[in-house]
């Protein structure tokens, strides 16, 4: 099968990247959301990224106004799915939200459509039978900032179809990503496997006082030549966001959402969008 037309559902904060980056490679992509000020607001974001890609050297002015008019907006359901080959679907991580779109979508588009999912934690396993077509169903994993961190994740459940799984492959490619295709189901992916062991004992070498943040970061960078260490991608996710998680962990996972508190939220550094979190921007 080849894919055509792409309808991504939900225009929130991946699926606006998603959309932007499916079109700019020449696919015909409609987004769907419930909120039409969702809708307004990834108009934002998608300016946002052509700025980016402008900086990084991605793309012209020329190319930037094409994938844009290759983009429709609309809140109204089937006239997102109806003519799409391919839905890929960014709504809010709750199962529930996810199983209830599924449902609704299942009823308004073809049979054939693709369905895939960009969700980070839950198994395509877990929603394959809302989607009444368990078969041509697959996990579809970006990463943000999509178009400079373009790895692909392509994860099936036991039921997903080969073809399907080669499609969407041959999709993501095209897209100008770096397919991963998954053998079985892996919560987290591979992605998310490898980094959340690391994040969590960076957080406990810092709660127990063995290092600093600066000494953990550059002693990850210098010992394996990454780019970041730890403590700069908590930094870039937002101090919020790992609070919240880490508050939920075990004792020493709740004990650095303490100390992250009391040292830099209460005070305001919430990370690189704020121009200070661990580190000053
Ligand atoms: N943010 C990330 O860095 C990131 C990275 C990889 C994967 N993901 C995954 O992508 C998905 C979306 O995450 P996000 O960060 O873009 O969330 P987000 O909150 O920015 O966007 C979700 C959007 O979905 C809309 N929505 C809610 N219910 C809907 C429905 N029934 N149909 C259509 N739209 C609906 C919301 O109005 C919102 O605009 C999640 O599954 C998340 O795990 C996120």
């Amino acid at each position: 099968m080849t894919i055509k037309t792409v309808s991504v559902l939900g225009a929130g904060v991946l699926g606006s990247q998603i959309a932007f980056q499916t079109a700019f490679h020449g696919f015909d992509v409609i987004a769907y959301d419930v909120s039409r000020e969702a809708l307004t607001k990834s108009h934002t974001t998608i300016a946002w990224m052509i700025e980016q890609m402008a900086k990084d050297q991605t793309g012209t002015e020329y190319d930037f106004d094409a994938a844009q008019q290759r983009i429709g907006f609309t809140t109204v359901l089937a006239d997102a799915v109806r003519k799409a080959d391919l839905v890929i679907e960014a709504v809010p991580e709750r199962i529930d939200i996810k199983r209830e779109a599924y449902r609704k979508i299942a009823a308004v588009a073809r049979p054939e459509t693709i369905f895939a999912t960009n969700s980070s934690t839950l198994l395509p396993s877990a929603l394959a039978e809302d989607t009444g077509r368990p078969d041509r169903f697959v996990a579809l994993h970006f990463a943000n900032e999509i178009w400079r961190h373009n790895v692909a994740e392509v994860m099936g459940h036991p039921g997903t179809s080969p073809e399907v799984i080669a499609t969407v492959t041959q999709f993501a490619t095209d897209i100008g990503m770096v397919p991963v295709v998954l053998h079985k189901e892996q919560p987290g992916y591979v992605l998310n496997s490898l980094l959340i062991p690391l994040l969590g004992a960076a957080a406990k070498l810092l709660g127990k006082g063995i290092a600093a943040p600066r000494d953990i970061d550059r002693t990850w960078k210098i010992g394996t030549g990454a780019p970041k260490g730890p403590f700069d991608i908590f930094d870039i996710v937002g101090l919020n966001t790992v609070h919240n998680i880490m508050a939920s962990g075990d004792p020493e996972e709740r004990h650095f959402a303490e100390l992250l508190r009391e040292n830099y939220i209460d005070k305001g550094f919430l990370g690189v969008a704020s121009g200070r979190g661990i580190y000053q921007y």
